[in-house]
């Protein structure tokens, strides 16, 4: 290990931290919100802006590298503009994406794309309007308007996300592979995790990545890519290249692969401040009395005794019961 990277007890870098910069969000989406969720935080116990540059400075001081700027819906922060530009200034952060559901993402993208945003991964789970507005509670037009808008931003990559429910979206499996082929996007599938509502958390309503391959298969040749030789992150995602259509498509088997925790690089930071070693794990080191009270020293021990219990798998599998509810995190 050298000065500047960060390795988990058992040897993983962990090198990427997922910034959630507010918890509320504009949408309504079935796999997120929890049942009857109220839970807003009060703006006093959300991180400023000046306590997220400073953490981000401490965190790229010990070797993060690659940020992402998350929610909620990130976009719905005042200022996300020069938030984004104030920690894309930060010496030694080499990435700085977002994941947003583009609702207001037309107006944004190039004043993001401005301020150093890298890339935008957007949230798209059909392209058909009922079926989206069922999923979301929101507006596919415009989230499809943010999508154009971000294209012309010139980001240099733009992911979609769409995760499955079965009865719900695999209908929209083929066309959101060709929305995105015909963009030039990689076209990414989640299998749902247990972070929401009871109802939604069925196995019933579990769609697994093997059967969307499947679906993939009738329709064109689908060929594994190697992810070194096309430089397309090193996240959960294991990706596929179709051979008529040139798609590029990956899947985050979150529940079905159980091997990618051995690959996991990042922590969380939630909007009020806790550090996350893991998604799948209700683990958490509060930073917030470092931040507000101590030095920067204080806010490296927060990050070190994160790292030390960094679990070494998540436990979604254990969890899966549609009786037990987990807490939402934000995306
Ligand atoms: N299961 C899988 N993915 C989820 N996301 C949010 N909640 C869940 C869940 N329960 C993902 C969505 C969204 C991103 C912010 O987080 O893909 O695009
Ligand atoms: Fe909002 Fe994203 Fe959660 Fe949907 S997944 S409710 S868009 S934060």
């Amino acid at each position: 290990m050298s000065a500047t990277s960060l390795a988990a007890p058992d040897g993983r870098v962990v090198d990427y931290l997922r910034l959630s910069v507010t918890d509320r969000c504009n949408e309504r989406c079935l796999y997120c919100m929890p049942e009857g969720y109220k839970g807003w935080q009060s703006r006093e116990d959300t991180l400023t802006d000046d306590e997220i540059v400073r953490l981000v400075q401490v965190a790229a001081g010990l070797g993060f590298r690659k940020y992402r700027i998350t929610g909620g819906e990130p976009l719905l922060r005042r200022n996300i503009v020069d938030l984004t530009r104030r920690i894309w200034d930060v010496p030694g952060v080499e990435m700085l994406g977002m994941s947003t559901n583009g609702v207001m993402l037309e107006k944004l993208a190039g004043p993001l794309r401005q301020a150093g945003l890298c890339g935008v991964n957007v949230s798209l789970d059909a392209l058909n309007p009922e079926i989206y507005h069922r999923v979301t509670g929101g507006d596919l037009s415009r989230v499809l308007a943010g999508i154009d808008a971000a294209l012309a931003a010139g980001f240099e990559r733009i992911k979609l996300n769409c995760v499955l429910m079965r009865g719900v979206n695999e209908q929209e499996i083929w066309p959101l592979v060709e929305y995105a082929a015909a963009r030039d996007c990689p076209m990414r599938f989640i299998e749902l995790m247990p972070l929401t509502r009871r109802d939604v958390l069925d196995e019933s309503n579990f769609f697994p990545i093997a059967e969307m391959l499947e679906i993939l298969r009738a329709q064109d040749e689908v060929i594994p890519v190697e992810k070194d030789k096309e430089k397309i992150g090193n996240g959960p995602a294991r990706y596929y290249r179709l051979k008529k259509t040139g798609a590029l498509v990956g899947v985050i088997g979150a529940l079905t692969e159980t091997c990618f925790c051995d690959r996991c690089n990042k922590m969380r930071v939630t909007a009020d401040g806790k550090l996350r070693p893991c998604l799948g794990d209700a683990l958490e080191f509060d930073l917030m009395p470092a931040l507000r009270g101590g030095n920067d020293a204080d806010v490296t021990n927060v990050f070190l005794a994160a790292l030390a219990k960094k679990p070494l798998a998540h436990g979604f599998k254990d969890v899966y019961q549609p009786a037990r509810p987990m807490t939402a995190i934000g995306g």
